[in-house]
């Protein structure tokens, strides 16, 4: 229900041309149909026009077209938007509920200025284009720019005022933007902001991972700190991003094998989840072979494992399973043109296999590109402008072997 005879002129005008995007003019004029409006209806049409209009239905029209079809998309989703805020918020808004599997996606690697920002916040609007509710959070707590990147100059709240328990949900603090996804921004310009505590972030981790969302998509600083590591852990899919440069792709492998080894070390260590099994001798062998002391002998994970199928077979099966559940994905960012890539793709992968047995999964590479170079400083998403671009098409081909379509 509308309440109309509470609105002032100007918004009942607002809301009958939100009304008309979404049903017709007919109905946006019609005082009873606005009154006795529920929000399965307005869903329901919402759904049924954004599909109508989506601008992947009319690639391969003409640009007057599909910029046409992308205008009134956006419209549509405005205009949902807004008629929405007049029910009851939990009926629709992002909420904190169960948790589903497969739905977090956070984007790391150890090195700044590589892209994972952009690429985030692109991946957040593809993702919003496609009808999905899609949240993009914020986790470089101490170079937060994603809120800049989705034309979001001013945020009135961030994820400082949850981690500092200045509001009490993340409910408080998630924000729709312009271009489609729901953002939780950050602001860096605190002092100290980048160092949390153990308990703020456990807080944080149980929070985002109860967001209620199609997808959440994290956006990671750029170092190997616990902090940033332990949110990367907490992903379904875990990207690594890398530029063809060796200090990056160096640290893309560093970052990978730190993530590895917090991994057991969390999984065996003082904060383990298999408490009633907790062996002290398995926790040892894997600080000797993952925190190694100086002028000891090297041991990869190959070596670990021997070590335990001969010492301690009974855990041997935990430990595999930590191991091969370790999935990371890389994604090369900045290709230069004719540059190519798999050498640097194949080192990542042939290192990782042979020290710490694991598969890294390859996803795309993308080129490096002025229009997002240029994005960057217009702060308009390059997704956002076309759904035809080269952006989108790796988006879309990333996306897709990430989800293993
Ligand atoms: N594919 C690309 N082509 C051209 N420039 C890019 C590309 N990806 C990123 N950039 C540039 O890299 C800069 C840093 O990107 P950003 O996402 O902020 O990095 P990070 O989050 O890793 O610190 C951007 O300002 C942009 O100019
Ligand atoms: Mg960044």
């Amino acid at each position: 229900m509308i309440p109309i005879d509470e609105l002032q002129v100007a918004e009942l005008q607002k809301t009958r041309i939100a009304c008309a995007y979404l049903f017709s003019s007919q109905l946006a004029r019609s005082d009873i149909f606005l009154k006795q409006l529920d929000f399965g209806t307005l869903k329901k049409s919402y759904l049924k026009k954004a599909k109508m209009y989506h601008p992947d239905l009319y690639r391969h029209e003409q640009k007057e077209i599909i910029d046409k079809k992308i205008e009134r998309f956006i419209k549509i989703r405005e205009s949902y938007e807004m008629l929405s805020s007049f029910f009851d918020e939990k009926s629709h808004t992002i909420s904190e509920k169960t948790i589903r599997k497969g739905k977090i996606i956070a984007i790391g690697g150890a090195k700044g200025g590589i892209g994972k920002s952009l690429y985030t916040a692109n991946l957040g609007v593809f993702l919003a284009n496609k009808g999905l509710r899609t949240v993009v959070v914020d986790l470089d707590l101490g170079g937060a720019n994603l809120h800049l990147y989705l034309g979001e100059t001013f945020i009135k709240c961030n994820i400082n005022d949850f981690i500092n328990n200045k509001v009490s949900s993340l409910q408080n603090i998630i924000i729709p933007t312009k271009y489609g996804p729901y953002l939780i921004g950050g602001d860096s310009s605190q002092l100290g902001a980048a160092n949390i505590n153990y308990m703020r972030k456990l807080k944080l981790l149980n929070a985002i991972k109860k967001i209620d969302a199609d997808y959440i998509i994290i956006d990671l600083g750029g170092d190997t700190s616990y902090n940033i590591i332990d949110f990367f852990l907490l992903a379904d899919h875990g990207i690594v991003m890398t530029t063809c440069d060796p200090a990056s792709y160096v640290d893309a492998y560093n970052f990978i094998k730190t993530a590895l080894y917090r991994k057991l070390n969390r999984l065996f260590g003082p904060e383990s989840k298999y408490k009633g099994q907790k062996d002290h001798d398995l926790e040892q062998l894997i600080r000797k072979a993952t925190m190694p002391e100086k002028g000891s002998k090297f041991i990869n994970m190959e070596n670990l494992v021997e070590e335990v199928k001969r010492e301690l077979p009974q855990s041997l099966p935990l430990l595999s399973e930590a191991i091969l559940t370790f999935n990371p994905n890389l994604i090369v960012n900045r290709v230069p043109p004719n540059y190519n890539v798999s050498q640097i793709v194949d080192r990542i992968r042939e290192v990782a296999t042979k020290m710490l047995s694991i598969n890294v999964r390859y996803l795309g590479c993308i080129g490096y590109q002025q229009e997002i170079e240029l994005s960057a400083r217009n702060l308009v998403p390059v997704v956002s402008k076309s759904t035809n671009c080269d952006l989108t098409k790796n988006l879309s081909q990333i996306f897709d072997t990430l989800m293993c379509k």
